[in-house]
């Protein structure tokens, strides 16, 4: 039996469920988007692979989170979130208990927490030698992994490279500008674990498909704005707020597609 996974990513949720983030309503969006997944059937697993939150003070995050952790169980569903560079991993965690992996039929998701306490993404020794452990000992035939920040660059002429491969970072702006700074230590662990046949990214705020080294990253348009790919600085995209869905086969196949939604406010 295949596996259903749907990727929410970058809701930057406000507290006030009434305002905007740079023109668009966090909020509604998501209920929007969760509205028309429900009419198409609940997927066996939603992902959220964070900046779940856009409200900085303790008690604004701590209300964000206490509603999304409603809303999504609400669903129905199985879900699970991680952390971005906007989150506050120990407030979340009272709302719900972080994983490091959540097994669905034939697939072992591992989800890694990318938060530095800046933009940029690092991770740290705690956080390799589990992700280590979880790939020396894996729970399910085949395994893939979610981390909010891009492992590889995802910008024009610089595609697929690591940063620390970059002649002149200097020169690099918008969202390469903060990728996850690990060296290529992440993505050279992973192409080494033939059972690992994927890798998902928040960040982001685009669609697109990478390949590096046989192993593919995905990034997914977030639910609230987008930016423009495939130019070196931040530009916001008129493209309508989205997800991704997966089909994970029972063989090790990895099909996807991105859906956006369809009536935009
Ligand atoms: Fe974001």
């Amino acid at each position: 039996m295949s596996v259903s996974v749907i990727q929410l990513t970058d809701l930057h949720l406000l507290a006030d469920i009434a305002l905007d983030f740079k023109g668009q309503n966090p909020w509604r969006n998501l209920n929007h988007l969760l509205a028309q997944i429900a009419c198409e059937g609940q997927p066996d697993l939603y992902l959220l692979t964070g900046d779940l939150c856009q409200d900085h003070s303790p008690e604004a995050a701590r209300t964000v989170y206490r509603m999304l952790a409603e809303r999504m169980d609400q669903t129905g569903a199985r879900w699970q979130w991680i952390p971005g560079n906007h989150d506050e991993p120990e407030l979340m965690a009272d709302f719900k208990t972080p994983e490091p992996s959540v097994v669905v039929g034939d697939w072992q998701w591992l989800l890694l927490n990318s938060n530095s306490g800046s933009p940029h993404g690092e991770l740290a020794e705690s956080e390799r030698q589990a992700l280590l452990a979880s790939l020396d000992k894996p729970k399910a035939r085949f395994q893939a992994v979610a981390v909010h920040h891009q492992p590889v660059l995802v910008g024009p002429e610089r595609k697929g490279m690591f940063y620390f491969e970059l002649k002149d970072p200097e020169r690099v702006a918008g969202i390469d500008s903060i990728p996850l700074q690990d060296d290529g230590w992440l993505w050279q662990t992973l192409c080494q674990q033939p059972q690992v046949k994927a890798v998902i990214c928040g960040h982001v705020h685009q669609d697109q498909q990478i390949g590096r080294d046989g192993l593919t990253l995905f990034s997914t348009p977030a639910t609230s704005i987008q930016f423009r790919a495939d130019i070196n600085d931040f530009e916001l995209d008129e493209q309508a707020p989205g997800y991704r869905c997966f089909d994970l086969s029972d063989d090790g196949v990895v099909t996807s597609r991105v859906e956006r939604l369809k009536q935009h406010f």
